[in-house]
This record gives C-alpha cells, sequence and structure tokens, in this order.
C-alpha cells in the first residue's frame, strides 16, 4: 500500500500515529469513506464538486417490539383491515406519538442476540432464538426515529437507504406509507422527497418483522446494516451505474467508463458527465469527458467515455492496489452531482486445464465460506470487526472468501477491496422471479467495480432444481445467469452444487462448482475438459477450540482434524485433493468461523456450529495452522495438544505438528521422541505418555533448526490479562476495540484449560456491546457483562462514543465460587479522526 490514510490504520488494527490525521470533510459518507483510502486527495477532489450528501443515519433510534399476532400489542397495526386505506394516516410515524418509554439505540442492532436461547428443535439451524410464527411476541420490531431536514433542502431529493434488515419490512414517514422489503440481505432505499416537511421535523418509522426465514443458519433480526440518508440534486447520478471496466494491452489498461444520469427535476437539462482518474495517492492519472446530451424531466441518459492507464499498479492479493474515477455530471455551468468509485486493474481467469490465475499468474483458491455473525454482536457487526474477521483469514493465508448464501455489507466487499481478498459473491435467492432478480441486480449492480469478486454465485445447493425438477432449474440458473452477464460481462457466474453437476442449474454456468463430493470432480473433468471446475463448498470438519478428547456428553469434539460429517472431508483430506490438480481452481473451505445455528454433529445444548477453522471470537483452532502451513508463505511450526493433562499421568496422548519445515523432532521433558520428515500437506504425529512438564518441537529446514515451540504444563489461573486489537479508536460512535481475555498462572503462562467466570466493568466514553468465548455450547449472554473462559479465552468487544476520551475496561474474578484472582485493567484512548458525517 503506498500511502496509508488515518482510516486504515483504524481499520487494519495498526497503531494510530498522531500525526497523519485526516481532516474532517463536511461533505458526508461518500467523500468522508473517501478519506479512509490510500490518498485521502480524492476525497478533495470529489468535496470540491459534489453537492451530495450522504448521511449516516444509524443514531438515536428507538425501538420496541411489536407483536406478529396481536395487532393490540402491534401498535394497533392491523386491526381492522383499513391500514393502508387513507394516506398520510399513520399516527405512529407522526409528530405527535409518544415513544418516550420505547429503548434508545443505535443501529446496525439485532435483536435475535439479544434474546433468550429457547429449547426448541424446531430453531435448531438458527441458533435456538425464539424467533418464528410460533414466537409472535419477539419476532417484529418498531424502529422509530425523529430528524431535522432544513428548508434549505427545499428542491433536493432525498432518500432513506438501508444496507439490509432482517426480514420483513414497512416503512412509514410522517404518517405516509413509503414502501416495503421483503427479504434479509439485499439493500433498499425509498425517494422520501415529497413525504418530507422542510425546516421541520420529521418522523420514520419502520415495522420490522422476522417470522419469516431467508436461510438454514442463524441471520439475526432487525436493521442489523447501517443506514444513510441521502440528499442529492434532482438531476443525479444513477444509483449503482456508473462502472469502470478496464482490459489490459500491454503496459497499458483501457477504462471503459459508464454511468447514467437521471433528472428529476421540472425542466429539461442538457448535462455533460467528467471522469477523473485518480491513482492511490489522489494524483490525477487520467481525464474523460462524454459529450453533453439533452434529457428531458423524469427522464434519464447513459453515457459513456473511454480513458487510459499507463503502467497501472495492478490489484492482486499480495498488492491490492485501487484507483478511484471520481464521476461528475455538471450542467448550467456547475457540477451538479458526482459519486466515487473505487476499482482495480486486474485480470482474473478460470481456466479448464490451469485452474485460476490472477494478472496471468497461477494462484490457488485458498478460500473459506463464512457466515456473516460474531460472538457478542451476532448479525450486527460493526465495519472495524468485519475487518478484524477478515484480518483472521488473511493471517491464515487464506486468499478468498465466499459470502454464503446471501449478499454481503458494503464494508465486507470494501475490506476486501482494500486488503488483497478475492471473492465468490453470492445473492440469497436462487429464482428467476421477479424478487430473485431484483435481489441479484442489486448485488451485481452494486458491487461489480470491486476487484476482490471474481466470480457471482446465484446460489447454493439447490436440490430440487439440480435433480427432481431439473429443466425448471436449467431455466432458472439460465436466467440468472444472462442477468448476470448483461449487467457484468466481466465475470464468470456460477453456483455451489452438492452434486454430480450433470443436469439442471449447472447447465446454465460458466464454471462449476462442487459442493464435498470429492468423488465427482475427476470424472466430471474427464468428460467436460472445457469446462473450469473448483470446490465451491469442501470440508464441514468439526472440531471444537482447545478441546483434545471427543465427548458427546459435552458436546464437544477433539480438535486433531479427524471428524467430518458423512458429506465432508478433513481440512487435509480435501486440501490435499484441491491443492494437487493443476486444472482445480481451487475450493472454499465450510468455514472460516463457527457461527450460530447447525450445531452439527450435535444439538441442544449446543448453539453454535463447529464447523469453523476459528471459533465464533475468531479464536483459531488447532486447523489454523494446518492452512497457515501449506496456505502461507511464513514458516510455520504448531504444536498441540497443550499439555495441561492433570490426573491422565501415564495416558497416551497424540501429540501433532503441523509445519511447512522440513523435518520435526519432538522432546518431553529433554527426551527425545524421535525426528520425523513432514510429509507434503500433512501433519506429523507422536503418540506420547503423559506426564507434566514440557513438550518441545523443534522444526528445521536443510538440516537447520528454524523453529521451536513448546507446551509447558502451567499451574492454575491467579491473574488476568487483557490485551486488545488496538489501544486508539476513533471517538465516531462506531468504532470498536476487540480484547482478549486470558487467565495467567503465576508464572504469567496462560493456562489453557481456564473456565473461570469474569466480570467486566466498561466506564469512560464508550460502551461494553458483546461478550463471547468461542464455546459452541455456553448459552450466557452475549449482552452481559459476565463471560466464562472457554479453554482460557474470552472475548470483550468495546465501542467508542462520539466523545474523545479513554473508555476503561476492568476484568475481575472475585473469589466467592473458587479462588479470586488478580484483576486486569485496560485504557482504550478514543480520538476523533474523521467522524462520520451523520444525521444529527
Ligand atoms: C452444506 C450447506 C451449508 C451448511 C453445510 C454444513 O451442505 O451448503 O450451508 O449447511 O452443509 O455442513
Amino acid at each position: 500500500m503506498s500511502r496509508i490514510s488515518r482510516r486504515d490504520l483504524l481499520c487494519s488494527g495498526l497503531v494510530l500515529s498522531a500525526s497523519s490525521l485526516v481532516a474532517h470533510s463536511a461533505w458526508g459518507r461518500t467523500a468522508s469513506l473517501l478519506a479512509k483510502y490510500p490518498g485521502a486527495a480524492s476525497a478533495e477532489a470529489l468535496a470540491a464538486v459534489a453537492p451530495r450528501e450522504q448521511l449516516l443515519f444509524d443514531f438515536d433510534w428507538k425501538f420496541q417490539f411489536g407483536h406478529g399476532t396481536d395487532p393490540a400489542r402491534d401498535l394497533g397495526f392491523g386491526t381492522g383491515q383499513g391500514d393502508f386505506a387513507k394516506t398520510g394516516d399513520f399516527a405512529f410515524s407522526k409528530a405527535k406519538f409518544d415513544d418516550s418509554k420505547w429503548r434508545t439505540l443505535n443501529l446496525p442492532h439485532d435483536w435475535a442476540v439479544e434474546l433468550p436461547f429457547v429449547r426448541d428443535e424446531e430453531q435448531n439451524s438458527h441458533g435456538y432464538k425464539p424467533l418464528g410464527r410460533r414466537y409472535p411476541e419477539t419476532s417484529v420490531g418498531w424502529y422509530r426515529r425523529e430528524f431535522e431536514i432544513p428548508s434549505s433542502d427545499q428542491g433536493r431529493r432525498i432518500s432513506v437507504e438501508f444496507d439490509g434488515a432482517f426480514r420483513s419490512v414497512l416503512v412509514f414517514v410522517n404518517g405516509c406509507f413509503v414502501g416495503r422489503n421483503d427479504n434479509g440481505y439485499a439493500p433498499f432505499r425509498f425517494d422520501l422527497t415529497d413525504f418530507l416537511s422542510y425546516g421541520a421535523k420529521n418522523y420514520i418509522v419502520l415495522r420490522v418483522d422476522a417470522s419469516f426465514g431467508d436461510g438454514w443458519f442463524y441471520e439475526g433480526a432487525g436493521l442489523y446494516r447501517h443506514a444513510w440518508l441521502t440528499k442529492s440534486d434532482a438531476l443525479h447520478l444513477g444509483q449503482w451505474e456508473s462502472t469502470v471496466r478496464s482490459a489490459l494491452s500491454g503496459s497499458s489498461a483501457l477504462l471503459s467508463l459508464a454511468t447514467v444520469v437521471q433528472n428529476e427535476g421540472t425542466q429539461s437539462e442538457s448535462a455533460r458527465v467528467k471522469w477523473l482518474i485518480l491513482d492511490a495517492a489522489g494524483s490525477t492519472v487520467a481525464t474523460a469527458e462524454a459529450a453533453p446530451q439533452s434529457i428531458t424531466e423524469d427522464g434519464s441518459a447513459s453515457f459513456t467515455a473511454t480513458a487510459k492507464l499507463v503502467h497501472p499498479a495492478l490489484w492482486s492479493v499480495d498488492a491490492p492496489n485501487l484507483y478511484s474515477a471520481i464521476v461528475t455530471v455538471e450542467a448550467g455551468g456547475k457540477p451538479r452531482d458526482a459519486e466515487r468509485i473505487s476499482f482495480g486493474v486486474r485480470t482474473a481467469v478460470f481456466d479448464a486445464d490451469k485452474g485460476f490465475s490472477l494478472n496471468g499468474k497461477p494462484l490457488k483458491i485458498q478460500g473459506t465460506c463464512n457466515h456473516q455473525d460474531h460472538a457478542g454482536v451476532g448479525a450486527a457487526v460493526p465495519d472495524r470487526l468485519q475487518w478484524f474477521r477478515l484480518g483472521v483469514v488473511k493471517e491464515m493465508g487464506g486468499n478468498a472468501v465466499r459470502t454464503s448464501h446471501n449478499m454481503p455489507t458494503p464494508e465486507w466487499v470494501e475490506a476486501c477491496d482494500r486488503m488483497g481478498m478475492m471473492m465468490m459473491c453470492e445473492t440469497r435467492q436462487m429464482s428467476s422471479s421477479p424478487e430473485g432478480l431484483a435481489q441479484l441486480e442489486v448485488m451485481v449492480k452494486r458491487y461489480r467495480n470491486s476487484p476482490s469478486i471474481i466470480l457471482w454465485s446465484v446460489g447454493n445447493e439447490e436440490w430440487v432444481l439440480q435433480d427432481a425438477e431439473a429443466e425448471q432449474g436449467a431455466k432458472i440458473a439460465a436466467t440468472m445467469v444472462r442477468r448476470c452477464h448483461e449487467l457484468d460481462p466481466t465475470r464468470v457466474v456460477s453456483a455451489a452444487v452438492n452434486g454430480d453437476n450433470k443436469k439442471g442449474v449447472s447447465e446454465a454456468f460458466d464454471i462449476i462448482g462442487f459442493n464435498y463430493n470429492l468423488k465427482y470432480p475427476d470424472n466430471f473433468h474427464k468428460q467436460h475438459p472445457k469446462l473450469p471446475l473448483y470446490g465451491s463448498e469442501t470440508a464441514s470438519a468439526v472440531s471444537t477450540r482447545g478441546v483434545y478428547s471427543t465427548d458427546p456428553l459435552r458436546n464437544t469434539i477433539n480438535a486433531y482434524d479427524t471428524t467430518n460429517p458423512g458429506w465432508g472431508e478433513q481440512a487435509e483430506e480435501w486440501w490435499k485433493f484441491y491443492g494437487t490438480r493443476e486444472w482445480e481452481a481451487g475450493g472454499f473451505a465450510w468455514t472460516g468461523f463457527d457461527y450460530r445455528g447447525e450445531p452439527t454433529p450435535y444439538g441442544w445444548p449446543s448453539i453454535s456450529s463447529q464447523f469453523g477453522i476459528v471459533d465464533t471470537c475468531g479464536f483459531p483452532k488447532d486447523t489454523f495452522f494446518y492452512y497457515k502451513a501449506w496456505w502461507g508463505e511464513e514458516p510455520v511450526l504448531h504444536l498441540f495438544p497443550h499439555w495441561n493433562f492433570e490426573g491422565r499421568e501415564g495416558d497416551e496422548i497424540p501429540v501433532w505438528v503441523y509445519s511447512n519445515q522440513d523435518e520435526v523432532e519432538l522432546f518431553v521433558n529433554g527426551k527425545s521422541q524421535g525426528s520425523q520428515k513432514v510429509p507434503r500437506l500433512g501433519h506429523i504425529e507422536w503418540k506420547v505418555r503423559y506426564e507434566p512438564g514440557v513438550i518441545e518441537a523443534r522444526g528445521s529446514k536443510a538440516g537447520k533448526v528454524v523453529l521451536t515451540e513448546k507446551r509447558e504444563t502451567t499451574g492454575p489461573a491467579v491473574a488476568i490479562r487483557l490485551t486488545a486489537d488496538r489501544t486508539e479508536i476513533n471517538a465516531d460512535g462506531e468504532d470498536v476495540a476487540i480484547l482478549k481475555v486470558e487467565a495467567l498462572d503465576k508464572q504469567g503462562r496462560p493456562v489453557p484449560t481456564a473456565s473461570n467466570l469474569i466480570d467486566f466493568k466498561v466506564s469512560g466514553v464508550g460502551a461494553l456491546i458483546g461478550v463471547g468465548n468461542g464455546d459452541p455450547n455456553c448459552q450466557e449472554s452475549d449482552k452481559g457483562s459476565k463471560r466464562s473462559l472457554f479453554n482460557g479465552l474470552a472475548q470483550v468487544i468495546v465501542q467508542s462514543t462520539k466523545s474523545a476520551g479513554e473508555i476503561s475496561i476492568e476484568a475481575a474474578k472475585k473469589g466467592s465460587d473458587g479462588p479470586a484472582l488478580t484483576p486486569a485493567k485496560l485504557v482504550i484512548v478514543t480520538r476523533k479522526v474523521d467522524l462520520r458525517p451523520a444525521v444529527g
């Protein structure tokens, strides 16, 4: 990365340096997002021309549960049958309505994570939360917010935008119904211009109904992504219409630039469009302009141009170079609207013989599938936490993620672009119905400029459409693929198929993904030598972090990579398959992170899955190091298990090492247990009689010891340790610090088996927004102020307010249930860095 802005540091987790402050821009979201990019100069370039404002609409909402069946407990909504009879009649979105008893909260908000767990097998795959039609009292939520619109906004177009909500939403403004949205993942937007009071207070109300689900995994409930208020000129760029496509030729790239201008004004306008192409440092490297066109009132026009980039810095996983295009529409001699498009120049090719290549170089896709929830916060994941999650995957050597099984947040895509993480971007509903196509269209239009996305996925495991109703499937998929190609001719389209891919949906795809089923790809490749193949979903190996013997009574699975359900494979199995066939593009392991729901192979009291390579907090399981050894570049030597097996003296314990060194020698209390060569893409193992003390592995390359690692039998826990991913964060009410909580013995060594219940006290300019410990069987509240350590670890997530100052986090374990531990205290400093402009 050539130049790093203050916001980069925040997002990437590096420490802040007081000298690199990025000035706060008054130009709204787009401009302030720019400040996050290398080269705040492009923010200035945009601010100079753009009268558009995009204001964060996340703060100070009021919330109250409604009711799924009883109108009396649902603000009276649905009492008679005349709810939608007269426009302007919805009392709950008018000034007089009393919401003083409603709870105040900020978005993103997931009310599902706040609910207790219920022992109801119907809810097993959704994380045992009381949601759905059988839980009417906890399945409907009302959100209400007051906001001011100045009289100077008269004549502008004003829209409200939600990046996604779970799930069915009705939106009312100032007594008027303005629209609905009926899926859990696609963004939606409503033009409020006609409904607003100018120079006055306005009221927006949303009824969010999570009675129906979209998937078979935990999905959250409520306004769990960001909300925005956008103000623009009546002559403006169409939403997600600006595209930048590049074609490399020799040492240059030809850029094809396109956009659509809409005229929502009352008179015809003669509009011209200009493009300014900036490099990462903010220097102008190319310009382009399209000839003026006249656009009638309520009309629109497409504009195109080309530009040339000489010696472009290519985007790759190692060097995620980005460019910006500032697109400006001018009319009447002045700029009327502008936006910034971030893009990268790269080639991404799937080949039937050579697999995948990026910029002409073969690159195996080392991918993981991920759902979007995290410990403590559920589906309402702060931006920084999304970066953190991707950082964990990157640290393991992962170079790609699949957003299973739904379109991701904009922050996730932005983080992939900026961190150099490739992406298979998947829509939720496989259907060519208007709703299915609308979801797909939004996904492709919104993200088609992102260099990280290397393929679109139109679905996952549609059993009926791939087998019983294959003809129907082929047609539905063909329509979806066609739509993707129309909107984005630069990428291939596929889906994750669990089967032989012989008929149905697969007939429509450009490239073929296999979920599991290692028995199919070899034959398929022989029979279809022209079709590129990849593993759309693999593994589903299960393990519990820090557990070394499977115990069905405790719902735990040993962490040795020995267990997978009948349909899955162990890490070593699938990667030996995909990692050794030149024609395979690579694959996506199920899953990077554990997630709520799908507690395979157990049920209650397990509330989350055990498929993750890391747990729900992002703490690595041992398999993480298998991938790190064979996916990464660095020397790796990982020795496990821990060496705290009190009471098992004399028992035989398997000791494993993951390493990419040539040979490893193991010592138990100084005695050699022999040296073993490391098999490629494998692991090595000793059987050792347990005696307390220390085990040590020495890894050598070309006969020289390069790495050593020890596991020592620790004493009991006596103290707590807190460490944070960052000790300085942004005082913007959104940024978070992610704290690791450990218990140490007298010698300061982390105790890997500690399970103490720790109390947390957070004071100062911040709040505790979630706790977790990665235990798939722990039913303690994510929102409580205490948490047990699970195998020595817990996580605390603390969020800033908008005031600069200090957040103090104290962790204590008093003596009432076992010995007290020496408490720990950590201070996080919050500074105002690039506060995103928000609606006041
Ligand atoms: C797959 C499915 C995933 C998840 C996984 C668990 O078949 O696509 O969503 O359910 O199984 O192994």
